[in-house]
């Protein structure tokens, strides 16, 4: 499928959506959402595939929201079309999603990297909120997933003053996993995703399901949950095949059911 604002392509069991909107620094768009939803629905409905990175160019991941999209909008056309309902699809996708991040993600490209499951940052990657310059908050998540990957004093921080910041700072504070040289950005988030996708996609996809489930409950209901999934995971084949390589020192061979 050709799209007008993404470029897709998939290397063996890994999809990769490159963000291509080069004379708005990658802006997010809503048919840029769409389309990237729609890349997503495939991907999902695929067993081919089993890890997904989203990536934009060197220059920026995304710019934010597509400001001039937004600028003459009403209450009432927002509320009523809720643009950021379809945003929230990118967050509750269950197979695994990493965000490989150069260059600027601010605003709402800040916000679609934190709705993926990780990040892996280029050297040269800045993040911000800077909704707050134009006379208004981050409102796809912002205020709520940075608070909980870097705490409330710099989530505060970035949201009020609009500043940015750089990699290392960011790595420090916890809002992504890992930085890289940019020129081996897509290699390394490649690389990556072509791990995930080699175990057990249950696996993976129940790991990823546990993990967010500590963002939203207690920690004695998230260490019940955790528990009844990881039972629940000797019910798949994988895991028979899992500690049978193991005991029989050789490789697994998932079969992702
Ligand atoms: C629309 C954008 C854009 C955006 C950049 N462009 N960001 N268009 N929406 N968010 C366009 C510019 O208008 C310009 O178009 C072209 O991209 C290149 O940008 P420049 O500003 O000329 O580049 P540069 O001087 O290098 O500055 C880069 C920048 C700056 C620092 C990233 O572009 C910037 O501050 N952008 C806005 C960042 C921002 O406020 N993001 C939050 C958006 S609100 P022309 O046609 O002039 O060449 C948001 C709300 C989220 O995200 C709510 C939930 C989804």
């Amino acid at each position: 499928m050709e799209y007008e604002n993404i470029r897709v392509e998939t290397r063996g069991r890994v999809a990769i959506v490159t963000l291509h909107r080069p004379a708005a620094l990658n802006a997010l768009c809503n048919a840029l959402i769409a389309e990237l939803n729609h890349a997503l629905d495939g991907y999902e409905r695929d067993d081919g595939i089993g890890c997904i990175v989203i990536t934009g160019s060197e220059k920026a991941f995304a710019a934010g929201a597509d400001i001039r999209e937004m600028q003459d909008r009403t209450h009432p056309e927002f509320y009523m079309a809720d643009p950021f309902g379809e945003w929230d699809k990118v967050g509750r996708r269950r197979k695994p999603i990493i965000a490989a991040v150069a260059g600027y993600a601010l605003g709402g490209g800040c916000e679609l990297a934190l709705m993926c499951d990780f990040i892996l940052a280029a050297d040269t990657a800045k993040f911000g909120q800077p909704e707050i310059k134009l006379g208004v908050i981050p409102g796809a998540g912002g205020t709520q997933r940075l608070t909980r990957a870097v705490g409330k004093a710099k989530a505060m921080e970035l949201c009020l003053t609009g500043r940015m910041m750089d990699a290392a700072e960011a790595e420090r504070s916890g809002l992504v996993a890992r930085i890289v040289p940019a020129a081996e950005l897509l290699d390394e988030a490649f690389k990556a995703a072509e791990t995930i996708a080699s175990m057990s996609l249950p696996a993976v996809m129940v790991a990823k399901e546990s993990i967010d489930r500590a963002f939203e409950t207690t920690l004695t209901e998230g260490i019940r949950y955790e528990r009844r999934v990881f039972y629940g995971l000797f019910a798949t084949h994988d895991q028979k095949e899992g500690m049978t390589a193991f005991v029989e020192k050789r490789k697994p061979n998932f079969e992702n059911r």
